[in-house]
């Protein structure tokens, strides 16, 4: 198992700084951003569909939920094609109005969780077509979808998911990308400033694992806290949900995410000094907006923790404590600015002595409905 860590104290921890070899891995023979090429053998026949859909649905649990919530603000945005993001387990329980042709995206790591499998069936029932974007080859959901694309991860054993979830991001990026350039919805110009933006996240994501040992001290600092608050705007509202769900399973302690302005519709009555409020606040078009969010919490007495884009000489004044990542187009930040929010919730369940790879009552797999 020693061997297996690679040198790591735990799986969660060598995963966490495997991402940038598994997003480059994920993009590897599909992306070349220098002759304009992106190619996802897996989505061929099918392809057409894709490029006539009048929506799309995602269907995913966890994790693999939030990605489909960042997929969600991206196809609207490049292929200008109405997303639903659906619980899997909510969509196969109620009677959703699912048409002959429709479009549905199952995401699941394992491609074994029952609920998204079931959801699948369902929508395949009736008529709809479906793409999987599984990590586990070969798996159930792998097999019960038309076609898909693998997110080529490589194996993840820590039961709180890191490398999955921005392997499917970048998974999901290609899938837009190729669809907004088919469909006209994006313009050829910015589709190779995308590419090239994407190809550069894996040495953005390695600038960003560097902010290790300053996550490790206001890990020190938090570790005992009951609460804690993950506020982000956009494409980091998404993150901060994950923010939250990564600290809940691995260190116990009650952790909300939420989106920046809804703050003001209730959660802005539990701040105190007592409460954490990790802002995912990188310089996108929300970015006056979140300012304006910290100095609410700020007013009363909350402590921020600030993720930033480098440079930012505006929030290190506000916030408590400030974590820079490097620079990204906003559609793609989440694969940036999900990093220190990945280490933070480590360092804390570490701290706190939790069992940082197979919390307590989680299983990597959820195969019970
Ligand atoms: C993630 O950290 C969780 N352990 C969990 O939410 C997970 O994402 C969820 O169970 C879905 O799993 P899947 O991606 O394998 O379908």
């Amino acid at each position: 198992e020693a061997i297996e860590k690679g040198g790591f104290e735990h799986f969660m921890l060598k995963e966490i700084f495997e991402q940038p070899k598994s997003i480059a891995d994920c993009m590897r023979g599909r992306l070349k951003a220098d002759s304009g090429h992106l190619v996802l053998g897996g989505i061929r026949e099918y392809a057409h569909k894709l490029d006539k859909a009048e929506r799309i649905i995602i269907v995913a649990c966890g994790t693999s939920w939030h990605a489909g919530l960042v997929a969600e603000y991206i196809f609207e945005d490049w292929c200008r094609i109405p997303v639903e993001v659906e619980y899997a387990s909510e969509f196969r329980y109620r009677n959703p109005i699912i048409n002959e042709g429709d479009i549905v995206i199952a995401i699941s790591q394992s491609g074994e969780t029952a609920d998204t499998l079931a959801a699948i069936e369902l929508a395949k029932s009736k008529g709809a077509i479906i793409f999987g974007v599984c990590n586990v080859v070969g798996s159930s959901i792998a097999r019960l979808t038309h076609e898909g694309a693998y997110t080529h991860a490589g194996p993840e054993i820590g039961v709180a998911s890191t490398k999955a979830f921005t392997a499917q991001l970048t998974v999901l990026g290609m899938m837009a990308l190729k669809l907004g350039l088919r469909r006209g919805t994006l313009k050829e110009s910015r589709f190779h400033e995308l590419l090239v933006e994407l190809e550069s996240i894996p040495t953005k994501v390695e600038k960003a694992l560097k902010t290790d040992s300053l996550i490790k001290k206001i890990s020190e600092k938090f570790k005992d806290s009951k609460n804690f608050l993950y506020l982000g705007r956009g494409y980091n509202f998404p993150v901060a949900l994950e923010g939250a769900l990564k600290l809940k399973e691995i260190s116990y302690i009650h952790a909300e995410g939420y989106p920046a302005a809804e703050m003001k519709h209730g959660p802005i009555a539990l701040i105190d000094e007592e409460m954490p409020v990790v802002f995912i606040a990188t310089q996108d078009s929300s970015y006056e907006k979140i300012v304006s969010n910290i100095q609410e919490v700020k007013a009363r007495k909350g402590k921020v923790i600030a993720i930033v884009t480098e440079g930012d000489e505006i929030i290190p004044q506000m916030a408590d404590y400030t974590i820079e990542v490097p620079a990204t187009t906003e559609e793609l930040m989440p694969l940036v600015s999900v990093i220190p929010l990945q280490l933070l919730s480590y360092h804390i369940a570490v701290m706190r002595d939790c069992n940082v790879d197979q919390p307590r009552n989680l299983a990597k797999s959820v195969t019970v409905e």
